[in-house]
């Protein structure tokens, strides 16, 4: 879906550059529709030698005219900048919101109106186009601004829709996600450099054994069990390493991490 409307990001870093490349590169949107304010000149110079979008001296100068506000600050930064922007954002703003545990309530309590809200988590492979990203919209929020909020993160990668009260289960899973999934390659990796494999090599192998793996999920829509079953033949070495992985609760232990992580975000929102 093309975006007709301007967008503006308030906070130019890692996470709206990702957003800003992959709509561009998606044809989402034109580099003249999207505008980006941010404390950093050098940042602001940067994106716009990059992607020739349009820079803005502050936050303020985001809210002359109604259409889309991405809000891309740190969490702590947001409080301030909500206030800076506060009643003057105009009621048809569509504002999106990607900051880690500020809840929609929070946004339109601090706008002071009928703000149409959608809180997003994204991911990081969002960098690479590969990001997962979970999307709840507020009250005021209507079909055609979650179909636009769609739109531009399935340019970054996936984007599903869910109720807000599920935000702190997906920050545990996929939010945190990318972090465990780089522990498990590492860890891959390490046990084939133990098996006499170069670094570069047991890296390059881990990698591309995760990603295959992903792809397969995705692109068979199998149950992940069925998958392994497939390649686990009897009295195999894959069933001598599921064995190994059972052994070490490895299902346990990363349903806790999903678990622990979740709770943890809870604990941040309160
Ligand atoms: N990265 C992720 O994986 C991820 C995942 C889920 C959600 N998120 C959320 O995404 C948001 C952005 O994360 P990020 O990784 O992109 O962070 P980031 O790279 O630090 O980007 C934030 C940018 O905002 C700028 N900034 C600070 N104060 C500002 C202000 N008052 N007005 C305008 N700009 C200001 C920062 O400048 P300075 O650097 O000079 O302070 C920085 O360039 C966060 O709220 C985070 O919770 C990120």
């Amino acid at each position: 879906m093309a975006i007709d409307k301007k967008i503006a990001f308030l906070g130019g870093g890692n996470m709206a550059e990702a957003l800003i490349k992959g709509m561009l590169a998606a044809g989402t949107i034109t580099p003249d529709r999207i505008m980006v304010s941010d404390i950093s000149a050098e940042r602001l110079a940067h994106l716009r030698k990059t992607y020739g979008i349009i820079v803005l001296k502050n936050n303020r100068e985001a809210i002359g005219e109604p259409g889309i506000l991405v809000l891309c600050v740190k969490p702590q930064v947001m409080e301030k900048v909500l206030t800076e922007l506060g009643p003057t954002v105009h009621e048809n703003t569509l504002i999106i919101s990607i900051a880690a545990g500020v809840t929609i309530s929070a946004i339109e309590k601090a706008l002071g109106g009928p703000h149409r809200v959608i809180r997003v988590m994204p991911n990081t492979p969002a960098l690479v186009l590969a990001g997962a990203a979970a999307l709840a919209p507020g009250k005021n929020a209507t079909h055609a601004d979650l179909a636009a909020a769609q739109a531009i993160f399935s340019s970054v990668g996936r984007a599903v829709v869910v109720e807000e009260r599920l935000m702190d289960a997906v920050t545990g899973l996929s939010g945190s996600g990318p972090a465990y999934v780089f522990t498990f390659i590492e860890a891959l990796a390490d046990a084939g450099v133990e098996a006499g494999l170069t670094r570069q090599l047991a890296l390059e192998l881990s990698a591309q054994t995760v990603l295959g793996a992903a792809k397969m999920v995705i692109e068979t829509g199998e149950h992940p069990g069925k998958l392994r079953d497939m390649v686990t033949s009897p009295g195999g070495t894959t069933i001598a390493g599921l064995h190994a992985l059972e052994k070490g609760s490895f299902r346990a232990t990363i349903m806790n991490a999903v678990e622990a992580a979740t709770e943890r975000s809870k604990e941040l929102g309160k």
